[in-house]
């Protein structure tokens, strides 16, 4: 096994890069951890605060910085790259800073991992995969052809695409994730969930798209960190593993468990303009990772994981309140 001293954690201040610092933290207290993120709207230097400065070092910076980069990557024998612009309805407002922090951003990484010899983990998605029909019996797995339909999802595919082409012709030590729908704390308000329940804590009816029937395949964030520990650690250099619990929902049911573990009526709430290019349903076969890897996800009782998140927002509320009228303003403006 591969056992890294040093790694550097891109977007270690957003949702699920902060769980994974504090995974690291938790379960393997012999490797340091330097965070790099831009702290854009999504990065929030709170998500990593009191963990031991000894082991955890914060450098506020650019992925795109190439000079930036040279400094401080080497002495680092590991990446791992969550840092993205993550939001689909933003990429449709508006790609550029999508085309810049998913590609360019995952360009200048690769080029200095390339040079410093260093081992390179991407994070992305199943968003990569396109969509499925609510009836299709197949779901994504490696042999998937790369099918995305929305700027978000295009530029992590083309992220995904560079990172191959770096280990073909480079020989790079690269693997590859691709995750299905994370939950859990630190998630911006901004996304489905946590979007549901601190309106209900704000007084503020939740809001639905389409007719609510889309599914996504839910994995809580802490599955997801051992997930990509696995595969760093263990992973077959130029591989591609998929994560997932066995999570498919549809929209309308998990908004409806929202809404019943808050003491709501079950049609208390909106529903709203559909996304453009909504894709219908997202499912993952993880058979590759379990079997070759023996990973398990621990959290399988969704009920319990939404109830532990619902807590985490109505006790946290000086977190996620700050960024809460504006996120509503602007899907107000959409229609959303
Ligand atoms: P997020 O939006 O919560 O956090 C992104 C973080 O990256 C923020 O801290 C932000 O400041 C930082 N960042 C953005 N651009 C940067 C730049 N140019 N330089 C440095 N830092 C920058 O995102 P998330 O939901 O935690 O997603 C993290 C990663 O996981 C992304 O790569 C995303 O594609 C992938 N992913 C997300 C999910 C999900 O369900 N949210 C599922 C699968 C994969
Ligand atoms: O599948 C992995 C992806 O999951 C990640 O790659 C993305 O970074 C992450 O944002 C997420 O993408 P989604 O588009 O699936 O997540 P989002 O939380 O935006 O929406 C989840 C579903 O809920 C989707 O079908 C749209 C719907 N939705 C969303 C919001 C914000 C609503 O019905 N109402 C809402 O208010």
């Amino acid at each position: 096994d591969f056992a890294p001293k040093n790694i550097i954690v891109t977007g270690g201040c957003g949702f699920i890069g902060s769980n994974f610092v504090h995974y690291v933290v938790n379960n393997h207290p012999q490797t340091h951890v330097t965070v790099l993120d831009a702290l854009t709207y999504a990065g929030n230097i709170k998500n990593i605060e009191g963990l031991p400065e000894e082991q955890v070092e914060f450098v506020h910076g650019n992925i795109c910085d190439a000079d930036l980069l040279d400094k401080i990557v080497p002495g680092h024998d590991a990446i791992v790259h969550y840092a993205a612009e993550s939001h689909n309805d933003n990429s449709i407002e508006n790609p550029e800073p999508f085309i810049q922090s998913n590609i360019v951003g995952t360009y200048r990484l690769l080029q200095v991992a390339r040079r410093y010899d260093v081992r390179y983990h991407q994070i992305s998605t199943d968003e990569v995969y396109g969509d499925l029909a609510l009836d299709d019996p197949h779901r994504f797995t490696t042999e998937t052809p790369y099918h995305p339909s929305s700027p978000y999802s295009s530029s992590k595919a083309a992220a995904d695409m560079l990172v191959r082409a770096w280990h073909r012709t480079y020989g790079t030590r690269i693997t590859i994730s691709n995750c299905s729908n994370n939950y859990g704390p630190y998630q911006h308000v901004e996304k489905f969930i946590p979007r549901q329940i601190t309106n209900i804590l704000d007084g503020i009816r939740p809001k639905l798209y389409g007719n609510g029937l889309n599914v996504r395949d839910w994995i809580h964030t802490d599955d997801h960190s051992s997930a990509v520990w696995t595969i760093l650690t263990k992973g077959k250099i130029g591989e591609t593993y998929l994560i997932g619990a066995d999570g498919e929902k549809n929209n309308l049911t998990v908004l409806r468990e929202i809404l019943r573990a808050m003491g709501q009526p079950e049609d208390a709430f909106d529903w709203v303009k559909d996304r453009p290019g909504h894709d219908r349903r997202y499912a993952i076969d993880p058979s590759k990772l379990r079997d070759e890897l023996g990973w398990r996800p621990q959290h399988t009782d969704f009920a319990g994981g939404l109830e532990q998140t619902i807590q985490w927002y109505t006790d946290n509320r000086d977190w996620w309140e700050p960024a809460k009228a504006e996120t509503e303003a602007k899907y107000k403006r959409q229609g959303q």
